[in-house]
Parts: C-alpha cells; structure tokens; sequence
C-alpha cells in the first residue's frame, strides 16, 4: 500500500510540472523571462473617495456645427405608397459610350527597387521624394469631380440611413426585449454612441458636398426582432463599408479621401461590433472587400422610402435584385437545417428569421461551438455555409420601381442570359457556373479557393452578382464588372 501511494505522488507531482501552458504547434522556444506577481485581496466594495489629480480648468473654445442633431427628432417609418415625380438614376447632358476600353498599364508605373535603396534625392530630411500631397500644396477638403461627388452623396445616404437606424432600434425595442437577445444596457449604450458617431460622419460628407448635399430621408426597416435588427446592421454596415472601400482609391481628391478613410475606419468597427452581438466570428477574412458603388447603392435603396422634396439625386445604377433561396440562417446551431425563404421579406438585404423553434435556435444556447449569443468571439461547429454548398437562387427582372419615392428603376446593361455566378469577398473575384432551372431561377455551389494559403476566399457576409460574361478583374478594376451584372445579392457565408 505505501508503496502504491509513492506512486501515485510522484505521478501528481508530475502532472503539475507539466501542466498546462499555452501551446502554439510548431512554435517553439516562445518563452523569455516572464515573472509577474498578482496581488491578492478581496475586490472592491466601495468606488469613493477618489484621487484629487493635477488637472486645470478647460474647455472646447468652439464646436463646429453638425447637420443633424441626434436622434433628428420626429420621425416616419415604413413604405411608400405616392407616386414618383420624376423616374430613373440622375442623367448627364451625355453618355460617351457603352463599355470603358481596357488600356495598358499608365507609363510611368514602372518603379521598381530591387536594393531597397533610396533613388532620388529626399525634398527634406527624412521624407522620401514621391507621393501625392506631399509638396506643399494647400489641402482642400471638397469633391473634385462629378466622381467625388456622386461617390461621397451615395455615402451620405448611407449615413444617413444609419443615423436613423441605430437609433431606431433603441426606439421601438423594450430594454427586456434587448436582454432576451443577450444584449445589456451598455450594449445599447455603444449602438446609442454609434448613432451620435453618424451624425458626425453625416456631417463630414455634407461638408465636404456643399449646399447639394443629399437630405435625410424616411426609411422602412425589414426587422421584427432585435436578433434580425443586429442582423440587418452588420449587413447594411457591410455593404457601407465595402461600397467605400471600393471607390476610395479612385476619388480625385486625395483630401476627401483622406477623410473618407477616417470616417469609413470607424464604420468597420461598428460592422465588427455588430456581428459580436450576432454571436459571429468578428472578422472571419484577412482582408475587407470592396465594391463598386452602383453595388451599395443597389443593396441600400430599397430601404429608402421617401425623401424630400428637390433631394440630391444619385447616378448609380440599381441592378435587379438576386435572392439565395437558402440562405444560411445566423440563428440556427445547424445553418444545414436553414428552411427555403428562411429570410422576412423580399429585399436583398433582408436579414434572417429569427423566430425559428426554440430547439432549432442558438441565441440563448450556451454550448460552446453552437451557441450564438452576444460574444467576442464564437466558434461555430456547423458552418454556416461551406466549398461545394448548393446554392440556389432566383432573381428580379429588370424595370422594378426601387428606392426613395419609388422613383429609381431597377436596370441591367448585360447582353445576354446569366451564365455565371460571380463571388466578391476579400481581394477576390471568383465565378461559378450558373445552371438555370427555369425562369429566372438556378443554382451553383460555393466555391473553394484562396487568397492566400489558409485563407479561404469565401467567408462572412459577402456579395454575388450574376453575370453574362466572367471578365479577370482586381479590386482595382473591379467596377468594369457592372455592364456584365444581371442581379445582386448579399450572401451569409461563414
Ligand atoms: C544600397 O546602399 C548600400 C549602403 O549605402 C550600398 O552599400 C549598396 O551598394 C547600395 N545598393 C545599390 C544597388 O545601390
Ligand atoms: C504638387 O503636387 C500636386 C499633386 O499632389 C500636383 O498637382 C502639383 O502640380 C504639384 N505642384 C508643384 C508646384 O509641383
Ligand atoms: C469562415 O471563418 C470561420 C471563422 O474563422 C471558420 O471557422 C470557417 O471555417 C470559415 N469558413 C470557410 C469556408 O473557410
Ligand atoms: C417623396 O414623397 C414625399 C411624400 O409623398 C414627398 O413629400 C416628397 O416631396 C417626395 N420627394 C421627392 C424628391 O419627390
Ligand atoms: C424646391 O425647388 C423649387 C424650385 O427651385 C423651390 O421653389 C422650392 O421652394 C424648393 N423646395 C424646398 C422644400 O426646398
Ligand atoms: C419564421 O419562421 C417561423 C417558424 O418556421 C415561421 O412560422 C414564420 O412564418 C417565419 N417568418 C417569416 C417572416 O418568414
Ligand atoms: C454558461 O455555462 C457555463 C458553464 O456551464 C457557466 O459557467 C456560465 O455561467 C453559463 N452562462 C450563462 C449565461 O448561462
Ligand atoms: C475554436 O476554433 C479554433 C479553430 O478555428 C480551434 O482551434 C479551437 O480549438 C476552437 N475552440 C473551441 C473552444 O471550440
Ligand atoms: C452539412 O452538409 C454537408 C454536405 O452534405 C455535410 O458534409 C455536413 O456534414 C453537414 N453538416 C452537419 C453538421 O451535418
Ligand atoms: C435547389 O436546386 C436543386 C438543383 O436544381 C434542386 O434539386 C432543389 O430542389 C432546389 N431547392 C430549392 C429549395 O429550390
Ligand atoms: C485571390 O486573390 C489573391 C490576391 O490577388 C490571389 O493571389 C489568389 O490567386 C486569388 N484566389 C482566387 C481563388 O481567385
Ligand atoms: C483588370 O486588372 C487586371 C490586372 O490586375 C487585368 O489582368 C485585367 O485584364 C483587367 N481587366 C480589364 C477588363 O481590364
């Protein structure tokens, strides 16, 4: 017996010299000296008095006025039933042509330093010569060509939409209905912050546009529940940021773009914030995508009611809407489970249903790898999609009314039936093959491929479009795209 006890001491004692440290595989000789030493006590009871620190009288000397108070006061919500007094995107006094001619590369793009040294003489010490901007020139914080302006007002329709929107949600949905989706009061206090943070960016934009710029307008929300309400923010933040990140680098003011990127930086975190309350993964993709603009506008104008009177009008395209018939459901612990239609209404935007069965559901399950619950970070161990899922699809004939009044019309400049299915996520354009099963109707399979090695192409919430041709496109060019689309929707990859 006491030999059998030695035994068992000497293999605890063991256990606990080998105990558990974080472990990366194949990350060998990570350590260094690390010694620290907690205090120990019992926590805090009482949180007075406080330290008296040095500190001086001060305050902001002035405060630049913002376009919109928030919230902006009464509002509306919900569809439009009048009739538009004018119809189709904004016209110019002429069209060139029909399809942009591919050219070689710009002459003068041919630097190359192979020996990392520096080629040309330095303008001041420390400042490489090269870049735009940095002469010397006075900075002017104003759009410098029709492109700049069309760009920054489909912007700020953008953010005007979520001025409201943020604030909606706060609006119509009890504090108890919050705490049912796992959400708190300083949960709701970061959505509160985050519409005092579009009123800046409204701001911004309209400064930067001049007396033109596009009012707020009267919106109608597809959500029922707060679930579909993070739903429909994660994903309207998502076409917001992506349709910035696809013109910004084309803008010919480097000086709005500038603030563009500022701004847009912020929206990023919100659409990572929001997909947290989803009980996503915040960031499934190495890189952010971007998109052309008639794409955002395309995504954001049916949420559009009305707006008023002599509004600023857009000269986007709003392509015909393309619908996953089973699209991937956030709310389900099994998303291969997902019904046909599982989405609340006929928008490509439309967020997921959430008022599944209870024992389909994951928000209020807390099982590591199928609960969906507020979260920094979740694993899911039922993808929400995956390479080689079959997708199917319908889409909407060209000519549908869409946007504010009702008066842009849905159009495509494509010259033949879809015949391709084009996926756009991270730096990637990817197409599959588009099988048509009747009118208007069809499928494909997700595709696999990568970026770069282990980051699969394909992930989060992310866009398609169908296509007549499958033209090689990069981000940088991916806008030559838009004469090709039939339809575009919003897929939930994950
Ligand atoms: C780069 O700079 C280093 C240090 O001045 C020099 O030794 C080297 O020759 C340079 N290489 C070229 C290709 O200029
Ligand atoms: C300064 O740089 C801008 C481009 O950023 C250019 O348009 C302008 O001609 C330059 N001015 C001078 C004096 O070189
Ligand atoms: C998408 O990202 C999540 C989170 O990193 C990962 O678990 C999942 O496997 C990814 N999906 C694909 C298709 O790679
Ligand atoms: C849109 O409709 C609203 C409500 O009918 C009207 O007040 C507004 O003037 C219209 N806006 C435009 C730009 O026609
Ligand atoms: C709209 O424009 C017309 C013509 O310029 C003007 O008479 C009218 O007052 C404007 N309405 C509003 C609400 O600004
Ligand atoms: C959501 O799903 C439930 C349960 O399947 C169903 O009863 C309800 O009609 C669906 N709601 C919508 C808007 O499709
Ligand atoms: C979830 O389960 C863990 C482990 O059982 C428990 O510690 C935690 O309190 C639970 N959380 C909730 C919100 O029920
Ligand atoms: C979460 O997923 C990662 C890989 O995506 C895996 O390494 C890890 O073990 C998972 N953790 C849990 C708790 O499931
Ligand atoms: C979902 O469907 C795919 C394809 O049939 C299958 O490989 C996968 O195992 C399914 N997921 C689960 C959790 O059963
Ligand atoms: C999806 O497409 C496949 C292949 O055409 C078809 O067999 C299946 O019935 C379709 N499912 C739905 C829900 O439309
Ligand atoms: C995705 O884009 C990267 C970067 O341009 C490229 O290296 C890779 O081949 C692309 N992958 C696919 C599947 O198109
Ligand atoms: C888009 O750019 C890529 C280079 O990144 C080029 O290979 C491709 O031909 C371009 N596409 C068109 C239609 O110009």
């Amino acid at each position: 017996m006491a030999h059998r006890k030695a035994f068992i001491s000497t293999l605890l004692a063991r256990l606990i010299l080998a105990a558990p440290k974080p472990q990366v595989p194949g990350y060998t000789d990570a350590d260094f000296p690390l010694t620290v030493e907690q205090s120990e006590g019992p926590l805090a009871t009482s949180f007075f008095p406080d330290s008296q620190i040095p500190a001086i009288q001060t305050s902001a000397t002035t405060e630049p006025p913002r376009k919109s108070p928030d919230p902006t006061g009464p509002t509306s919500h919900g569809p439009f039933s009048g009739t538009p007094t004018t119809t189709g995107a904004l016209q110019a006094p002429s069209t060139l042509g029909t399809v942009i001619p591919p050219l070689p590369p710009n002459p003068t793009a041919t630097y190359y330093n192979a020996a990392g040294n520096l080629t040309e003489p330095v303008p001041i010490p420390y400042q490489p010569a090269g870049g735009l901007g940095t002469n010397g020139t006075l900075p002017r914080y104003m759009v410098e060509s029709d492109f700049d302006f069309e760009s920054i007002a489909l912007g700020l329709y953008q953010e005007w939409i979520e001025l409201d929107l943020f604030n909606n949600g706060l609006a119509v949905f009890s504090d108890q209905d919050f705490l049912d989706a796992g959400l708190t009061a300083e949960d709701r206090a970061l959505i509160a912050f985050m519409a005092i943070q579009e009123s800046g960016h409204a701001t911004l934009l309209a400064n930067m546009l001049g007396q033109a710029a596009p009012k707020q307008c009267t919106y109608n929300y597809p959500f029922r529940t707060v679930r579909e309400y993070i739903d429909f923010n994660q994903k309207l933040t998502r076409w917001g940021e992506s349709g910035v990140f696809g013109f910004m680098n084309h803008l010919d003011s480097r000086e709005v773009g500038q603030m563009l990127l500022q701004s847009i930086s912020t929206e990023s975190r919100q659409q990572m914030s929001f997909r947290q309350m989803l009980g996503l993964q915040p960031m499934p993709v190495w890189f952010e995508t971007g998109i052309p603009q008639s794409w955002a506008w395309t995504y954001l104008a049916p949420y559009i009611s009305s707006c008023p009177e002599n509004q600023t009008r857009l000269a986007w395209q709003n392509f015909p809407a393309l619908f996953f018939i089973n699209q991937p459901n956030p709310n389900r612990f099994s998303p291969n489970d997902t019904q046909p239609w599982e989405v609340v209404g006929r928008r490509a935007g439309d967020p997921s249903n959430s008022t599944i069965p209870p024992d389909e559901s994951c928000v209020n399950l807390n099982v590591t790898g199928y609960g969906c619950g507020p979260a920094i970070s979740r694993n899911r161990s039922e993808p929400l999609s995956f390479p080689g899922r079959l997708v199917n699809m319908t889409w909407e004939a060209p000519g549908q009314p869409v946007g504010p009044n009702n008066s842009y019309v849905t159009a495509t400049e494509a010259h033949g039936p879809p015949q391709w299915v084009a996926w756009v996520s991270q730096l990637n354009l990817t197409y599959t093959p588009l099988e048509v099963t009747g009118e208007r109707e069809g499928y494909t399979y997700q595709p696999a491929g990568v970026v770069f090695e282990g980051d699969p192409a394909v992930n989060g919430t992310m866009f398609v479009a169908l296509t007549d041709q499958n033209p090689f496109l990069t981000p940088f060019n991916l806008s030559m795209i838009n004469p090709h689309v039939v339809a575009l929707g919003l897929y939930q990859a994950g």
